[in-house]
């Protein structure tokens, strides 16, 4: 199956093309040059736009004095609720202290204290502070910056903006060799054209946009993953969306990007309060308001349900340092009327993060030969049910240069394209609002049988909202909605609670979903099997 697309009519070629420019396509292009291969960049905004640029807390790594990758990595284990890879989780830390050295080689510059050392943080499930942090809370913007810049000038990489990808082609050996792609430019490469290469690596971030409410830009709306299904790749665990406990709560009728409020907020001090001022986390886990974000998470909507109120507080007033240490979240409450060195912030869940994604492995091949994924669109595994937090920026920087030196070292030569006789699919825009609305209702934080049911029943209706209008917002639409179709699937699936996935009907974690749920799109039907986690 494809996304409905006019026919090509211009074509570019490079050793490897890279889909997106967040913390992960920019890690495996510099990597890949730095093997002598040239890169063809294609990214559907601005190079900056995407889910790094927007990282506040941090990255984390073992660096600091008595830290090991070995407490990392139980850390990481917890939060994951017994479903870790347990190879991706030893990949992502002990390769994750060189990784974050390299980016400072590359330029990244990351806060210290008074004495010269980079200052550490901590965050919710963690034992130790080891976040580094930059900007106070803007790391991504200067992980994203530093990035940038490492590739500004090379010629071996020829950038394209607002190049919207759209689907892989393949050889006759079924190995992809290229993708088709929407441009918005100028001269020769405008409208649809297609590009190839001997291998494709997706790198197009998140897909919170099947959410009404999001921590997300508007970019992560899941092309890449919705690409690779398309071509024929598994996806896994995309039932575990994770939801961010502290987002800056505005109204119910403010759809799309949230403000943030980092856990680092927390990290510094801040407890989060009812309605009536209590502290309520310290009852519920022994790291209290540190706890892994899906307890908090499922604290927080509790605590909601009860009081009957569509947010909590959380009390941050006690942080001397407030507007030096966190600049980008003061001004983002200003603009929302709220001072927060002297008033309680409104915050509640909203989704945040794709736990699972396109099933790879530690090399970041995907299930078809010559399709690579990295960063959030991938499922490496090393995030289990739930992510442990400030691991994903790292998993970009570890897993990218892993897929670089892959390409590079097993670099085998594609075919020529084959011609095109798949069966199409275009959704109205129309659909992306109701969509989210669908998905926020019945496969928000608590999921049950019944709610699944009607979610999927509303994607059902509105996958019959065909259009021949190709655009941006159709081709997106189309890709949240088989993207939306297997998130509640998976969730419908697991009969359990575990990490971020909360079932209702099911509240406890079952060892008979000791599995990770697999699945498939052929010919237009969904397929799906379940593979044991062995740790
Ligand atoms: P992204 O950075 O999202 O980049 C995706 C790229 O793909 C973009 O360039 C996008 O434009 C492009 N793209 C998308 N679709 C297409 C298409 N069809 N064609 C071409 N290009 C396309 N993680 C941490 O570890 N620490 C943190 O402190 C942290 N804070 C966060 C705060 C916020 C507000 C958010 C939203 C996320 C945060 N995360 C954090 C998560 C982390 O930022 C992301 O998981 C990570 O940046 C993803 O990187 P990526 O390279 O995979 O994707
Ligand atoms: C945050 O700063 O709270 C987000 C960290 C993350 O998503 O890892």
């Amino acid at each position: 199956m494809k996304l409905l697309t006019g026919k090509p009519g211009w074509t570019v070629e490079a050793d490897v093309i890279v889909i997106g420019s967040g913390v992960a396509g920019l890690t495996t292009t510099l990597n890949l040059r730095a093997s002598g291969l040239t890169v063809l960049l294609v990214t559907k905004a601005h190079l900056d736009e995407g889910s790094t640029k927007w990282a506040q807390g941090g990255i984390a790594a073992a660096l600091g004095p008595g830290d090991s990758p070995e407490q990392h990595k139980v850390d990481t284990l917890i939060a994951g609720a017994d479903l870790c890879d347990i190879d991706a989780v030893n990949v992502l830390v002990t390769e994750g202290p060189e990784a974050v050295r390299k980016l400072i080689a590359r330029g990244a510059v990351f806060d210290t204290s008074d004495s010269g050392e980079i200052s550490l943080t901590r965050e919710g499930g963690h034992h130790r502070n080891r976040i580094l942090h930059a900007g106070g809370d803007a790391t991504g913007a200067e992980v994203s910056r530093a990035l940038l810049a490492a590739i500004q000038g090379d010629t071996g990489i020829e950038v394209i903006e607002h190049a919207l990808a759209i689907d892989a082609i393949h050889d006759a050996a079924g190995r992809v060799c290229g993708i088709t792609l929407h441009v918005i430019g100028e001269g020769s490469r405008d409208g649809i054209g297609r590009a190839l290469a001997s291998a494709v690596v997706i790198a197009t971030g998140g897909l919170g946009q099947i959410y009404s409410q999001t921590t997300n830009p508007s970019v992560s709306t899941g092309d890449g993953v919705a690409l690779a299904l398309r071509a024929g790749a598994e996806v896994a665990d995309v039932e575990f969306i994770q939801f961010h406990p502290t987002v800056m709560w505005r109204d119910s009728s403010l759809g799309g990007q949230q403000p943030l409020i980092s856990e680092a907020v927390r990290g510094e001090g801040a407890i989060l309060l009812n309605n009536k001022g209590e502290a309520f986390m310290a009852k519920v886990h022994e790291l209290a308001d540190l706890a892994p974000r899906d307890i908090v998470a499922k604290e927080i909507f509790t605590q909601m349900e009860k009081s009957h109120q569509p947010h909590v507080w959380l009390d941050a007033t006690g942080i001397e340092n407030f507007v030096e240490r966190f600049p980008t979240i003061y001004q983002s409450c200003l603009e929302n009327g709220i001072d927060p060195t002297k008033q309680l912030i409104p915050v509640a869940p909203a989704s945040h993060y794709a736990s699972g994604g396109v099933l790879v492995d530690l090399q970041g091949h995907s299930s078809v030969p010559g399709l690579y994924v990295c960063g959030e669109s991938a499922c490496t595994g090393a995030h289990g049910a739930n992510r442990l937090a400030s691991n994903s920026l790292l998993e970009g920087l570890v897993f990218g240069a892993r897929i670089a030196a892959d390409i590079a070292t097993h670099r085998s030569q594609a075919g020529e394209p084959v011609e095109d006789r798949e069966a199409t699919i275009l959704l109205s825009s129309a659909i992306r609002l109701p969509l989210q609305l669908a998905m926020s209702e019945g496969a928000g934080v608590m999921r049950s049988h019944e709610s699944l049911t009607r979610t999927l029943a509303t994607l059902k209706e509105l996958g019959t909202h065909t259009t021949t209008d190709q655009s941006i917002e159709s081709w997106e639409a189309t890709n949240l909605y088989q993207l939306a179709t297997a998130v509640a699937r998976g969730a419908l699936a697991r009969e359990e609670s575990r990490g971020s996935h909360r079932r209702s009907d099911y509240l406890e974690s079952s060892p008979a979903w000791h599995k990770r749920i697999v699945q498939l799109l052929k010919n237009g039907e969904w397929q799906m099997r379940f593979v044991e986690v062995g740790q």
